[in-house]
């Protein structure tokens, strides 16, 4: 500065110049934070490379709480489902409520069975609509393996006067119902409704002594007609 300029502002009250030591004070430290904006000389950070200077430009606060908060998140998730074992999946939920559903679906049709009898069998069989539906199941799941009204293929003529298994309609209910194990023979009571065993019984008890034309030779024992 020169001596002329020197004057004037020696004119200044002399006071004030003593106050610059205060200037910490000032909010010269600022921060330049997210409320900065770009380009304001306060956000230029102090090193420079080849000249180039860099502004500091802070994510916003918000933008930063998501992520923490999904990185805190995904840890307690990690943690609860992988970890813990705390949680299940919808699969898992899935498979329980499937295999509750299984579970009394076989209680139901225990005590469903349970009520069946000799005399229901009878009865079902002189009912021609639920022998018709019986006819209606045997023609879907049965004509596969005892040929079309029972004649008998995989499995034996039902036509016939002969049983492998028992001699009376409850005989052919358990064998519908529970199947013959180590055979072709599955339990029809795991595959069908407790109505459709039911009448496919009772529609079978109903083909006993038809001897239709065709039929497979004879197996089991010799039965007589079903005791009334
Ligand atoms: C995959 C083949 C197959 C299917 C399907 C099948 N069965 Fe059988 N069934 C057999 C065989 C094999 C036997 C003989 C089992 C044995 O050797 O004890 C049999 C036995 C039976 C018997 C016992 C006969 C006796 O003499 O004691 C009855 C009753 C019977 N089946 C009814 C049915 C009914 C009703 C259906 C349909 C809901 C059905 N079966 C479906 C193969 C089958």
């Amino acid at each position: 500065m020169s001596a002329t300029h020197a004057a004037p502002s020696s004119a200044r009250p002399a006071p004030e110049a003593p106050e610059a030591p205060e200037a910490p004070e000032a909010p010269e430290a600022r921060d330049p934070g997210d409320d900065a904006e770009p380009g304001q000389p306060s956000n230029l950070m102090d090193h420079a490379y080849d000249g180039i200077q860099e502004y500091d430009n802070p994510l916003p606060g918000w933008w930063k709480a998501i992520f923490i908060g999904c990185i805190v998140f995904a840890a307690m998730y990690g943690f609860y489902f992988h970890i813990a074992n705390w949680g299940s999946t919808p699969g898992q939920r899935y498979a329980a409520d499937l295999a509750d559903f299984n579970d009394k679906k076989v209680m139901r049709d225990r005590a469903e069975a349970a009520h069946v009898n000799e005399a229901a069998l009878a009865r079902n069989a002189s009912d021609s609509k639920l022998v018709e539906h019986g006819a209606a199941v045997f023609a879907v799941k049965c004509v596969g393996c005892h040929a079309d009204q029972g004649r008998g293929m995989i499995g034996p003529n039902l036509t016939d006067t002969y049983q492998l298994h028992g001699t009376t309609r409850m005989d052919i209910f358990h064998t519908v119902h529970d199947g013959v194990s180590g055979t072709a023979m599955i339990a029809w009571g795991d595959q069908l409704s407790a109505a459709d065993v039911l009448d496919v019984a009772s529609y079978v008890t109903t083909l006993r002594g038809q001897n239709l034309a065709g039929g497979k030779p004879p197996q089991g024992e010799p039965v007589g007609p079903f005791q009334p």
